[in-house]
């Protein structure tokens, strides 16, 4: 099973994988962790040039197809053959993220970038998706709260509004992959909104 999770920044999707995937660990399951960008050698290099802030020049084009060049390392890399073994895989954003922030945010031509998705993953879609939603201002006052700040992070807030929503047409288009979980509350509640959802999936995965 590929699970992601989906949010705007600052919604909290890294403090709440490790816990899920602890949870699922205690349950039987083999379970792989991964993030976007990176989670590959040459993942991890092409993260280092999106997030730097000196590169505030960047077009939104050459972002996207970092991204999906980023995306391609991992699925073909680590994701595909761990799926093969058995694994259930947890990433920390995923395709949804590129047609939320360059799409949306960006306001580009989301029908391009599905082409381009499609290219870069071989067709990989999650089995579920986990939208953590949260207000756009709490998210990114929580994130500047710690160490991550990145050139990302410093766009507009009408362009994380407009993430935001994005997310939320995503969801609806595809109810049966997305789960969408309110994620200004506390921590622990959001967990097991979490854990409820994953358990739910995995004895009742979708059309059976
Ligand atoms: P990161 O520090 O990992 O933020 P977060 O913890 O919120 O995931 O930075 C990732 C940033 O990259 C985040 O602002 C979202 C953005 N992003 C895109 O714009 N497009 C993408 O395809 C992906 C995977 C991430």
């Amino acid at each position: 099973m590929f699970i992601t999770l989906e949010g705007p920044d600052g919604s909290g999707k890294s403090t709440h994988i490790n816990p899920l995937a602890d949870y699922l660990k205690g349950q039987g399951y083999s379970v792989l962790i991964t993030r976007e960008p990176g989670g590959t050698e040459i993942g991890d290099q092409i993260r280092l040039i999106l997030s730097d802030l000196k590169n505030t020049g960047m077009h939104s084009h050459s972002e996207t197809l970092l991204f999906l060049a980023a995306r391609a390392q991992l699925v073909h890399q680590v994701i595909k053959p761990h799926l093969k073994d058995g694994f259930i895989v947890l990433c920390d954003r995923y395709a949804d993220s590129t047609l939320a922030y360059q799409g949306y945010g960006h306001q580009n031509d989301l029908e391009e970038i599905k082409i381009l998705i499609n290219f870069a993953t071989g067709g990989l879609k999650p089995d579920l998706t986990l939208l953590l939603d949260m207000d756009v201002e709490e998210g990114l006052k929580r994130k500047a709260g710690g160490s991550e700040w990145n050139r990302l992070d410093a766009y507009s807030l009408e362009f994380h509004q407009r993430v935001r929503q994005g997310y939320h047409s995503l969801a609806e288009s595809e109810p049966g992959r997305w789960v969408m979980i309110e994620a200004g509350g506390f921590e622990d509640d959001v967990q097991a909104a979490l854990r409820r959802v994953v358990k739910d999936r995995l004895i009742t995965p979708v059309g059976s």
